[in-house]
């Protein structure tokens, strides 16, 4: 059995909401053990929280620079392998850049940077570096969205026409409206979230399950965004309708006061023989529409389903695996990465995808400002 990957974490302390789906994820395939951390940048929170949860304390660094000169001094076979950021946005870039440069393996939280400039940095950081670097687009590692991949790859809906991707959340809908509420969100401040908010922090996940599970690009896009109030600059709502490759064309649906909505990320995919959904909020059903055939709903760990999409699924049917599994799944795909073994490329989202990511907010950001214009990917 290989050694447990020596894990540091960024962020992600007891108040975050992010930190326990890594943590808990980190551990369900038994590949990591977390040595080192800054959870908090209050370094007796940061302490406390290592007691609450059982971390040794002896590597619980003060700052994210400590962490990297303390860590340099251990002999290779000690150190940190890999760091897991989960900071809010503006931090990912400068952590990143930094633990690349001195080595390090990286696991990144979206949006992988803050600007398409920065991520186009980080891209030639790790082209030097050659390690491994993982952005967390979560909903990948669920086993039906692998099984709809592998099913549109296969052409078992031939040839794909029409996209529609939905990311609905209706939990900032009382903030907009309270304007003292809404300078405690960090994703409201453009200097910590980027230049968006609903698309920076849910649209991208809706594009990337787009270009995911089609296998195609996105080439151009037009966005309209609605930002609520004269004194908001973040978009709280946005639809961005989309040109792929082979003139598949579709619609990227994000919102942030869908009042009442939970989670819902919904996406559909249409075929000329047939389409393939799914639900995030009910992850284990993935459905297929026939013309004229019944419905058919495929489900994990049955022997139909594809090689990546067993390989994220740990127990027999009709035992339901959730968000945290889907987590597990991308950190199993870096921790084959990191020891050097065989992986399928959609075990977890790589730089390419955090650069496209960044490149697609911005453009959105683009359209809408220039009046609603048609703005090239390239
Ligand atoms: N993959 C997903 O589905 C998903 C879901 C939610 C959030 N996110 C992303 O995760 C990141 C964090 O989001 P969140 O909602 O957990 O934010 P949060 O505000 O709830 O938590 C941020 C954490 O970072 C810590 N932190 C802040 N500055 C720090 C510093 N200088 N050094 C160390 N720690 C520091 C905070 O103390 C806190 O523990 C964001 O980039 C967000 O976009 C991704």
């Amino acid at each position: 059995m290989p050694k447990k990957i020596r894990l540091g974490i960024l962020g992600g302390g007891g108040d975050s909401l992010i930190g326990v789906l890594h943590r808990v994820a980190s551990f369900i395939n038994d590949n990591y053990e977390i040595v080192g951390a800054v959870f908090n940048p209050n370094y007796d929170d940061n302490l406390a929280f290592a007691e609450e949860i059982d971390v040794p304390t002896n590597r619980i660094y003060k700052d994210f620079d400590t962490l990297i000169e303390e860590e340099m001094k251990l002999p290779e076979d000690e150190r940190i392998q890999v760091c897991s950021i989960l900071t809010p946005n503006f931090l990912h870039f400068p952590m990143a850049k930094k633990l690349l440069e001195n080595g390090f393996n990286v696991i990144c939280e979206k949006p992988m940077t803050t600007t398409y400039e920065e991520a186009l940095i980080l891209q030639e950081t790790l082209e030097k570096a050659g390690t491994v670097f993982a952005v967390t687009h979560t909903y990948t590692g669920y086993p039906m969205v692998r099984q709809m991949r592998e099913m549109i790859k296969e052409g078992v809906i031939g040839k794909v026409h029409k996209v529609d991707a939905q990311y609905y959340q209706g939990w900032m809908n009382p903030i907009i409206h309270d304007k003292e509420k809404r300078g405690t969100v960090w994703r409201l401040d453009p200097k910590k979230a980027g230049i968006s908010s609903c698309m920076g922090d849910i649209g991208v996940h809706a594009f990337n399950m787009v270009e995911f599970t089609t296998g195609l690009q996105v080439q151009s896009l037009l966005c309209d965004f609605n930002y609520m109030y004269d004194d908001n600059v973040m978009d709280m709502d946005g639809t961005a309708l989309i040109r792929m490759d082979r003139n598949v064309k579709g619609v990227i649906r994000a919102s942030q006061v869908a009042t009442g909505e939970e989670n819902n990320l919904t996406i559909a995919i249409y075929g000329e023989k047939g389409g393939l959904k799914w639900e995030q909020e009910n992850p284990n059903y993935l459905y297929k529409l026939n013309d004229p055939e019944p419905l058919q709903v495929y489900k994990p760990g049955h022997a139909y389903n594809s090689k990546l999409s067993l390989d994220g699924t740990k127990l027999p049917p009709g035992h339901p695996e959730g968000i945290f599994d889907a987590m597990a799944n991308i950190y199993l795909g870096a921790a084959k990465a990191i020891r050097g073994e065989e992986y399928n490329s959609g075990e977890f989202p790589t730089m390419m995808d955090g650069v496209r990511g960044l490149k697609f907010i911005e453009n959105t950001v683009a359209s809408h400002k220039q009046g609603n214009i048609w703005v090239d990917m390239d």
